[in-house]
């Protein structure tokens, strides 16, 4: 098969290296990919954002699967110009995307279904969003309703910051268009897991769950950010658990995607808070999570090919998926004042030493997130850069192994969280 993946981070560097260790992979295109990924197959110049360039490029090269990485070019509908061309995407059509790029109408949706979501509601003018505060007296969370890379939510101490959070989002637009609406909701408190399920518009087949460290410092502190660290499986979800989840969360998602008549073939991510209550769903995104992705697919033993193929045909109750036992870490290495700075103002172009050294040490893997070639040398190309991944017999193996290979590895600003995985088990 002629496989065309779209993305170029770290996620999809996974990806690609696993479709590509798939016998029915005979040629993978990457567009655009990254440095990183150029020995898995060919790097094709076409932004993850350009759907009309994508889709045409997808039917000048008879692609028979294409695989859509990214949150934003499904929002956009690549999905659907492809299937126009008949050709098979991995991921939803726009209308299923608006699970993650909408979260007023994700919301919405959740209340319809019946899964459990913190309360909460969406504003499209300020007034209405500012008044909505003053009413409560509970801590807030704020959401930029759009998509914003994983950031455009506040946690709120106090209902002072959840008014400068609105003004901030809605008047001062510090997401961008994102925050042209907001979602308010309760602050909850609990661990957090991050489960992933293959959909096939009937069936659901759910992956291991993974933690995610969202916050840019240790402890869980400073601001939120796309994931500074991830490991699999996440203890925490308990069999009991994760068989509530698949009833009270991913059986009532599927039913309401069918009765929206919603074609959902892809993976959805459903992020979850382990409450008091039981555990709430904070957001579904419509793709595969990063960095979750990249500790899951390394104890990922089945052909993911096949599995994607199969949820395009429908044919998700025929798979079995087969896992590593040994849990798998990644410890994400991010340029200077990723987490405090947007974007277009992290420095990039920073020299990166040590790859092949962090790379040759034995069950370690690293993933290119941000990088690039410049004058013949590997640089900084973003706000994250590296995941350095790993497998061990334990947690604490894993997590000896990765950071050892993070030692062998600099560039001038790097930064990365010392406590990914310390607290596996326990939340
Ligand atoms: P989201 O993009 O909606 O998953 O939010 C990003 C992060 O913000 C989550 O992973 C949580 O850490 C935090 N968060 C979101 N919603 C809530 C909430 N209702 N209560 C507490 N923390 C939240
Ligand atoms: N790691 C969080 C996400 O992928 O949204």
């Amino acid at each position: 098969m002629k496989i065309l993946l779209i993305g170029s981070g770290g996620r999809e560097h996974a990806l690609a290296w696993k479709i590509q260790s798939s016998p029915l992979c005979e040629r993978l295109f990457i567009a655009p990919g990254n440095p990183g990924m150029a020995s898995l197959g060919d790097l094709v110049p076409i932004q993850a954002n350009a759907i009309d360039e994508l889709a045409r490029f997808a039917g000048d090269q008879k692609i028979d699967l294409a695989v859509i990485g990214p949150e934003v070019p499904l929002a956009l509908g690549l999905t659907d110009a492809l299937t126009e061309k008949k050709i098979s995407a991995f991921g939803p059509s726009r209308a299923g995307a608006m699970l993650e790029a909408d979260k007023v109408f994700s919301k919405k949706f959740m209340r319809q279904a019946g899964i459990s979501t913190p309360e909460g509601r969406g504003f499209t003018t300020m007034r209405d969003a500012l008044a909505y505060v003053e009413s409560r007296t509970e801590p807030l969370v704020v959401k930029a309703a759009g998509l914003a890379r994983g950031k455009g939510v506040v946690v709120c101490r106090d209902p002072v910051e959840a008014l400068d959070a609105v003004r901030n989002i809605m008047e001062k637009k510090i997401f961008g268009a994102a925050g042209d609406a907001v979602v308010i909701e309760e602050r909850l408190v609990g661990p957090e897991v991050s489960l992933l399920a293959f959909i096939d518009g009937r069936t659901a087949y759910l992956l291991d769950a993974a933690q995610d460290h969202k916050r840019i410092g240790e402890n869980d502190t400073g601001p939120n950010t796309g994931g500074m660290g991830a490991f699999c499986p996440a203890p925490l979800l308990t069999e009991d658990l994760l068989r509530r989840v698949e009833r009270e969360i991913i059986v009532p998602l599927l039913d309401t995607l069918t009765r929206h008549e919603i074609d959902y073939r892809g993976v959805v991510y459903a992020g979850l808070m382990l409450t008091a209550g039981g555990p709430k769903t904070l957001e579904f995104n419509c793709r595969f999570g990063d960095p979750e992705t990249q500790p899951l697919l390394l104890r990922l033993q089945s052909d993911i090919v096949q599995a994607m193929l199969a949820c395009i045909q429908r044919k998700l109750d025929r798979v079995t998926l087969r896992w590593d036992p040994r849990p798998a870490l990644c410890v994400v290495l991010a340029s200077e004042g990723y987490g405090y700075k947007p974007d277009d103002q992290i420095t990039k172009g920073v020299p990166i030493t040590g790859i092949d050294q962090a790379a040759a040490l034995d069950h370690v893997r690293i993933f290119h997130a941000g990088t690039a070639m410049k004058d013949g040398r590997l640089v900084t190309a973003g706000g994250r850069v590296l995941n350095v991944c790993a497998l061990g017999d334990d947690m604490a193996q894993a997590r000896t192994r990765a950071y050892a290979a993070v030692e062998k590895i600099h560039f001038a600003g790097m930064q990365y969280r010392r406590d990914i995985g310390t607290r596996a088990g326990i939340g």
